[in-house]
């Protein structure tokens, strides 16, 4: 059915006009004023501002990991994130111990089948990167229609990469023209700081934070950007949350080198004092990379404005406090790591970023959507408002004043890391490929209804043969 969404404000990363928008066909078709169409439904968005639809780069949905599995699945954790304002998220298809990389990412199209109600796309997350799955890595990529693979210098004893094998991936990467996303923490240090502090009798959440110190983030990050340069490939570096790992990606940046960096809500929000909270409170604050000393969050606002770092990820990873959460009771280093994030990351963007002065509207819309859009493959279809991309919308009141908490949050968790924090702006309505799924603050959606999003990468040049002379 076509719609005509009338009296808003249209926010691009470029623009801020007013103007009525056609949709038609889950497209939007005409931009422009006093647009009329037989039939269609019209949209009364005066007040509000029209945001693309968040894009979420980094989600852990349904995932196993830490000996349990995250708390959203692909059915609250895609309802939460369209309450949010996200209408797209690319989520971490974790391949462990298949024979096949391809069954990985079958298993993750069966998870979000039935129940997903926003677009996905998804990265290969690859926990063992052996010879094997690198031999396999560039077909998988080009069949599953996925340009971007995660790996880890973190968690030594789960899923870290060698230097040698980082190093492989980065050629895959360039061969393949797919981004390489990496964890940039040393697990291996890592690891020795926690046996350590384990036996110096320490069991409290915040020596999660204390055995993982910006110094070892800022270490990985820079290896991971020599060795990507080595390579050739584009490296995005995830979760980025302190100035040691900002001041690599400035000086990498400044070189020329195809660097890019993500950071995520709470670091910009949130510090290291929160992990302290008394009767295993802190434990609700453990993720990792960890949350840092607060001098450390003007270095990320500053490094988003500046364009340094161009996304934002919500890094979704969620685990109950009175459940899973409660696997580290007597041991910090057994906390589940991860956190809940997916529903409150536009909100939060704007509120702290827009609200307080910080970035513009059209700096947010290119950190919460535009930027992700392009890194990954995604724009123009998504990312933006413009005549033929996906009418994936979000209207926004930006005069709503609210308070997040767990009490009415969506997300299957029983806490909500920005409990109390008072919001200003809130997304009201939100269409997918000019369905609603949220109307007037109710969901409407589908399950199942959400669409895998597929992304190239370079397709393999088959060798041409040639019908050989032959002679009598
Ligand atoms: O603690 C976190 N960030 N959990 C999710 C996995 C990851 O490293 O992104
Ligand atoms: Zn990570
Ligand atoms: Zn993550």
């Amino acid at each position: 059915m076509k719609k005509i969404i009338t009296g808003g404000t249209v926010i691009t990363a470029a623009d801020q006009y007013k103007a009525d928008l056609l949709i038609e066909d889950g497209k939007i078709t005409e931009i422009g004023q006093g647009i009329r169409a037989e039939g269609a439904e019209i949209i009364n968005a005066t007040g509000k501002y029209i945001f693309p639809g968040g894009i979420d780069p980094h989600t852990h949905l349904d995932m196993p990991f830490n000996n349990t599995v995250t708390d959203d699945d692909w059915e609250s954790g895609t309802i939460a994130a369209a309450f949010g304002g996200t209408t797209t998220i690319l989520d971490f298809c974790l391949t462990t111990g298949e024979d096949r990389l391809l069954d990985a990412v079958d298993k993750w199209h069966e998870k979000a089948k039935d129940k997903a109600v926003i677009d996905y796309g998804f990265h290969l997350m690859i926990a063992d990167l052996t010879e094997e799955t690198l031999a396999q890595l560039p077909e998988a990529l080009e069949v599953a229609g996925i340009n971007s693979v995660k790996v880890f210098l973190a968690y030594a004893k789960e899923f870290q990469a060698s230097d040698r094998t980082l190093f492989q991936a980065f050629k895959v990467g360039k061969e393949k023209d797919a981004i390489v996303m990496v964890h940039c923490e040393n697990g291996s240090v890592i690891d020795e700081l926690v046996e350590e502090a384990k036996k110096s009798g320490h069991t409290e959440p915040i020596y999660h934070a204390l055995t993982r110190p910006p110094q070892l983030e800022g270490e990985a990050t820079k290896r991971a950007i020599e060795l990507a340069n080595l390579a050739g490939a584009k490296l995005y570096v995830v979760h980025v949350t302190c100035k040691e790992a900002v001041d690599e990606i400035i000086r990498a940046r400044e070189k020329g080198y195809q660097v890019y960096g993500e950071t995520c809500p709470p670091y910009l929000v949130l510090d290291q004092t929160y992990l302290e909270k008394p009767n295993f409170e802190g434990a609700k604050y453990v993720w990792s990379p960890p949350l840092r000393p607060k001098e450390h969050q003007e270095v990320l606002w500053n490094a988003l404005k500046a364009k340094q770092l161009q996304t934002i990820g919500s890094d979704q990873c969620s685990f109950s406090f009175n459940g899973k959460k409660q696997l580290g009771r007597e041991d910090f280093s057994k906390i589940p790591n991860g956190g809940p994030f997916i529903e409150d990351r536009f909100s939060v963007l704007y509120s702290e970023g827009v609200a307080k002065g910080r970035i513009s509207l059209n700096e947010f819309v290119d950190m919460i959507s535009t930027s992700a859009a392009k890194t990954f493959g995604l724009f123009p279809q998504k990312g933006t408002i413009a005549i033929g991309s996906d009418a994936d919308l979000v209207l926004f009141d930006p005069n709503v004043e609210r308070v997040i908490s767990a009490e009415s949050h969506h997300m299957n968790v029983d806490y909500n890391a920005f409990e109390g924090l008072a919001v200003k702006g809130e997304p009201v309505s939100v269409l997918i490929r000019g369905e609603y799924v949220i109307r007037d603050k109710e969901f409407v959606g589908k399950l199942g209804s959400g669409k895998y999003i597929r992304r190239e990468v370079k397709k393999e040049e088959k060798p041409v043969t040639h019908k050989s002379f032959t002679t009598k």
